[in-house]
């Protein structure tokens, strides 16, 4: 029995869905903490450079394998590429990686949601900054209550994916992802009468090379992945919902510049309140939720302001997880025939139990040594392992087939259909055959020591 697939209803709820997907906590937890901890300005830049010149172009790519074979991941490999097998491992490949962001991803959405319920019982009254920003380090070390939301978000996560592509996903991000900009601009222009914004904005936006490391490269190379949320076939599955007449080239253009900007000005909006308030900037995972609070309480109608905030960034941290599930759950269907529920239930359950060391390793109650074997905590290994290699690679393999192994006609066929940008094919045909796969593997060779230069 053959099904028809299941196509977005609307352009702009195609475009709100992909946007949803790759704004969250990519842009306002991720990436503040990133550039904190890799030195600032030079880091962005390469951020940019990475999401226009790599980014970008393995978006598109992934949104035209998912158009022309209509299937997700592991089968969409065996369809273009009939004659070999092995491309199917780069679909697990992406159905793994998708499987351990998803399961640290929920514990931090978690944390947001706790943020909101202690928003609204206005938490930060009467209390010094840093007493504000140890109230994280207590949350952190609080493992039951970290494993609590986690669950709570997961459950919210699968409600929505069961719930099918049209009316879940479509009906949520439509509403929201534009509220959640709103609201971040008039928190931008509040930072911009601080005392510290001119510093912050020194800080993030003059690139000062010598405080960027190697690993500082690999990790904006991961950055630039992790809000377009490719290299894990997510995008690839999006596109496999889309109509032939829809604009690939404009669609990756818009979803770029949307979250590089929310990116940048969710930094511009944090890093006021360090330098205002002589926080260091390599606070690591928890910068978000030890600094927004401080903003907020400065400003009048804290709790209301606070609360919104954090609900909406619930919210957007949904839109993000759940195409994070949609995959999981599409494969599955595909490829075991398993029923939606079957799957959804599968997905959700295996991502719960994977996330629970996450939600445990501040806490120390699981992996004791962890730390001093790995260098990392479990968590900050979680998420360097799946960003800063995982994405990479699988974004890596995916235009070195699209570029090399997919039959030529299509690809040039699926880019040219519905946009009127005919003039950009051949750039973009460079960049994913030359410029995007050398570019990764010097970052790659660089990191793993096998190449070094200064
Ligand atoms: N892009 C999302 C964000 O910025 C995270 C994500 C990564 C979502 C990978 C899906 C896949 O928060």
């Amino acid at each position: 029995m053959t099904q028809q697939r299941e196509h977005w209803g609307s352009k702009i709820g195609f475009i709100m869905a992909t946007a949803g997907s790759a704004i969250g906590l990519g842009s306002l937890w991720r990436f503040p903490y990133m550039l904190g901890q890799n030195g600032g300005g030079a880091f962005v830049l390469l951020y940019f450079g990475f999401t226009l010149f790599i980014g970008i172009p393995i978006f598109i790519a992934e949104l035209i394998i998912g158009r022309a074979s209509q299937k997700s991941v592991v089968k969409a490999y065996s369809e273009l590429a009939p004659k070999s097998n092995h491309w199917r491992l780069l679909g697990w490949l992406n159905i793994f990686t998708s499987f351990l962001i998803l399961s640290y991803y929920s514990v931090i959405a978690g944390w947001t949601i706790n943020y909101a319920l202690m928003s609204l019982n206005n938490f930060t009254e009467g209390k010094t900054p840093s007493a504000i920003k140890a109230i994280y380090e207590i949350l952190y070390k609080s493992a039951d209550i970290s494993v609590f939301w986690h669950l709570i978000f997961m459950l919210m996560t699968v409600g929505i994916v069961y719930g099918g592509i049209r009316k879940g996903i479509e009906y949520w991000s439509r509403i929201l992802t534009p509220a959640l900009l709103v609201i971040l601009l008039g928190l931008f222009f509040y930072a911009t009468t601080l005392p510290g914004f001119s510093q912050a904005a020194h800080y993030i936006l003059y690139p000062d090379f010598s405080k960027l490391s190697t690993e500082g490269v690999l990790n904006a190379l991961g950055m630039s992945f992790f809000t377009l949320s490719i290299g894990i076939g997510i995008i690839l599955t999006y596109g496999s919902y889309m109509k032939t007449q829809e604009d690939i080239p404009k669609t990756g253009f818009i979803i770029g510049s949307i979250s590089v900007a929310v990116s940048i000005f969710a930094a511009l909006m944090i890093f006021p309140v360090i330098f205002t308030f002589g926080f260091e900037p390599e606070q690591g995972a928890g910068l978000v939720f030890k600094t927004l609070p401080v903003l907020f309480a400065k400003l009048p109608g804290t709790t209301f302001i606070s609360t919104i905030f954090f609900i909406l960034f619930v919210f957007i941290a949904l839109t993000s997880s759940i195409s994070l599930l949609e995959v999981l759950v599409a494969n599955f269907i595909e490829l075991f025939n398993w029923t939606r529920k079957k799957a959804v239930l599968f997905s959700g359950i295996g991502a719960f139990l994977l996330g629970i060391p996450t939600a445990l390793a501040g806490s120390g109650d699981l992996f004791k040594n962890w730390q001093d074997i790995y260098g990392k905590d479990f968590f900050a290994t979680i998420d360097y392992t799946s960003c800063s290699w995982m994405m990479p690679l699988g974004g890596l393999l995916t235009i070195i087939f699209i570029g090399w192994f997919m039959d030529k006609r299509l690809v040039q066929e699926e880019f040219l259909q519905g946009t009127k940008m005919t003039k950009l094919l051949h750039i973009w045909l460079f960049l994913i055959k030359w410029f995007a796969p050398i570019a990764v593997i010097l970052v790659i060779l660089q990191q793993t020591k096998i190449i070094t230069w200064n």
